[in-house]
């Protein structure tokens, strides 16, 4: 199959954790991935380890740029070139620390939060609206189960941003039969979100929390990814689906 006929996905993210995952499932879904994140040797090591598991060279590409910067977002863009998007999956994001002893202290760390949770995704959709396949795109926003419980201060508030807006955008790109649709994670262990800052009280208390007993993996969000981006998938947008082992209950 030609390059022109096979899917097209952007992941951000996608070179370590959920993002990884999710770029080993598009593959394995017959997408091509361009996976995009700030560090080029992580990204390149994930598109090699990917492409190689997959046994479909060339399938993963990456794309280094800090997406809370508009000026890199262009990079992307030209890594698209004339091909259509199928899927834009902004997965890029995490929880930044931040300092409370001064307002300007408060200011830095809500801007940071906000910028790496919500700045990332609105730029990276905003550059590839033009590109994204018309009828049939998709785009998925990651948010957390910390924006429907909260626990998390700016990172709560800056997630739960994202669903406001993915509902403006579903209702923007309905029309063109495309898709937006949010995906809340509970806790995920095997990624670089928590970096040190997990313990195994925390670990506990958070497999406690779920119905199932036990932490997420980064599978169980690339199988709701791959759902909401597949072809089976084209009624379903304007929803948050949690994938939080039953920590959070419809909502
Ligand atoms: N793990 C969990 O329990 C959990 C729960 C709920 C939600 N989530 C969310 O799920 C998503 C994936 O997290 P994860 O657990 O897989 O953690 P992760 O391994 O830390 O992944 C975050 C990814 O985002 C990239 N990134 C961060 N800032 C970026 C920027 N400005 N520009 C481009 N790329 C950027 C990072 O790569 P670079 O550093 O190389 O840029 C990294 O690959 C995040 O949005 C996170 O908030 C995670």
């Amino acid at each position: 199959m030609g390059e022109r006929e096979r899917r097209l996905a952007v992941v951000s993210g996608g070179g370590t954790g959920i993002g990884a995952a999710v770029a080993r499932g598009l593959v394995g879904d017959g997408f091509d991935v361009l996976v995009v994140g700030r560090r080029g040797d992580v990204l390149d090591s994930a598109a090699r380890r990917i492409c190689a598991e997959s046994g479909r060279d060339g399938a993963v590409t990456a794309v280094v740029a800090d997406l809370t910067d508009p000026g890199q977002v262009g990079a992307v863009v030209d890594a698209v070139g004339e091909r259509a998007v199928d899927a834009v999956v902004n997965n890029a994001g995490g929880y930044l620390g931040g300092s409370t002893d001064s307002l300007a202290g408060v200011a830095d760390w809500w801007r940071a939060n906000l910028d790496a949770n919500v700045l990332t995704a609105v730029l990276l959709t905003e550059a590839l609206l033009p590109a994204l396949r018309r009828p049939g795109g998709r785009v998925v926003l990651l948010s957390s189960i910390a924006a429907q419980r909260g626990g998390a201060g700016p990172y709560s508030a800056a997630k739960a941003a994202l669903h406001g807006w993915a509902y403006d955008l579903a209702a923007q790109l309905g029309p063109d039969q495309i898709t937006v649709n949010v995906v809340s994670p509970g806790y995920v262990a095997e990624t670089e979100f928590f970096g040190d800052r997990m313990t195994p009280e925390g670990h506990a208390k958070r497999v406690a929390a779920t119905l199932v007993g036990r932490a997420g993996v980064p599978d169980d969000i690339a199988a709701a990814v791959s759902y909401l981006v597949g072809p089976s998938a084209g009624y379903v947008t304007g929803q948050v689906l949690g994938v939080n082992g039953g920590s959070v209950l419809g909502r």
